[in-house]
């Protein structure tokens, strides 16, 4: 009779026997496997283990916070918040290339975790939020651009590099068990429910060159259109919706002017594993209104689209 209750048990157990007195590192990228994986270890060897959030500029609006406060505030663990915006955001400035910037923001990303890890002094082992799928995926698609879920967050090839030995406690499970497991450890329900978010993060979302102010204006729409989609009820019928924004000023008219400003993409999916995608059939209320929101609220948009792609043929991100 096998309950996720005994197999956090389990896990427990085995963790502390392969880990022993060593210390663990691990990248905490605020999504649900790495946040489980961490919560999982530290239940098992509490301040041995040290998290590290790497903070890239390209994170929705608050995340960094929810982040920093969940993990070191409420579950108490030692937690280094990696802020490298500056280095990221520089070292993208120009370049609009979409697997350029994967590859820049994939490099650093693994400079920056060496760096911060290495203040932890004489750690041994590296967490990694690893599933089952992944573990499969690894075998069965090799080779390709780095698209692959995960490409940047599971550094393939940083456990080498560093030295370090792997835990991998989630490598058995399917994302629903995660979820399960994530529920047993007392992991809040909207933290565990949350869409995925890839790991260059809002980079994908903004086709073209990244500017701060570009960023700036796409974390506070997407933060309308998320809260238009919890208000009316369907966060959890969707996959992932998020807003791109566009790399094209439009013409609109506000009061007796004319502004030219940013036009926007809004995209929600469903999908069972994100290998294909059906756009979301919204109704045209709650297209309309959500429109209305963003132009009216947001400053430096002033056009509004809605994306009606399906993959295949298309992506879900835009880049
Ligand atoms: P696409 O856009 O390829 O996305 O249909 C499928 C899923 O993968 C996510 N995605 C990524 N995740 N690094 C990641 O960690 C990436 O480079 C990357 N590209 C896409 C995307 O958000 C969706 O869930």
């Amino acid at each position: 009779d096998w309950t996720m209750s005994a197999y956090r048990d389990e896990a427990i157990a085995a963790i502390r026997e392969q880990v022993g007195d060593q210390k663990v590192i691990c990248g905490l990228s605020g999504g649900v496997d790495s946040s489980v994986a961490a919560v999982l270890i530290h239940e098992a060897i509490g301040d041995q283990l040290t998290c590290v959030f790497v903070d890239h500029g390209l994170l929705r609006k608050g995340e960094a916070e929810e982040v920093v406060t969940m993990f070191r505030d409420n579950y108490n663990m030692p937690l280094i918040h990696a802020d490298e915006q500056e280095l990221f955001l520089g070292e993208l400035d120009g370049v609009s290339d979409p697997e350029t910037k994967r590859k820049i923001i994939g490099k650093l990303f693994i400079d920056v975790f060496q760096k911060h890890a290495k203040e932890v002094g004489d750690a041994t082992f590296l967490a990694q939020g690893t599933l089952y799928p992944d573990v499969i995926e690894s075998v069965s698609f090799s080779g390709g651009p780095s698209v692959t879920i995960k490409s940047h967050h599971n550094v393939g090839g940083l456990p080498e590099k560093m030295g370090l030995k792997l835990v991998e406690p989630l490598r058995e499970l399917f994302k629903d068990e995660v979820r399960e497991l994530g529920r047993e450890l007392g992991l809040p329900p909207s933290f565990i429910g949350r869409h995925p978010f890839p790991g260059p993060g809002l980079a994908i979302r903004c086709p073209g060159e990244i500017t701060r102010e570009k960023l700036d204006i796409l974390r506070e729409a997407d933060a309308v259109y998320i809260d238009q989609i919890r208000k009316h009820g369907l966060y959890d019928e969707i996959w992932q919706a998020f807003v791109a924004i566009l790399p094209v000023r439009t013409v609109g008219v506000m009061g007796d002017g004319r502004t030219y400003d940013f036009a926007c993409a809004l995209r929600a999916v469903t999908s069972v594993d994100g290998m294909t995608a059906d756009y979301y059939p919204f109704t045209h209320e709650f297209l309309g209104e959500t429109a209305t929101r963003i132009i009216n609220e947001i400053p430096g948009i002033n056009r509004v689209t809605y994306d009606i792609t399906s993959k295949p043929p298309g992506t879900i991100e835009w880049e």
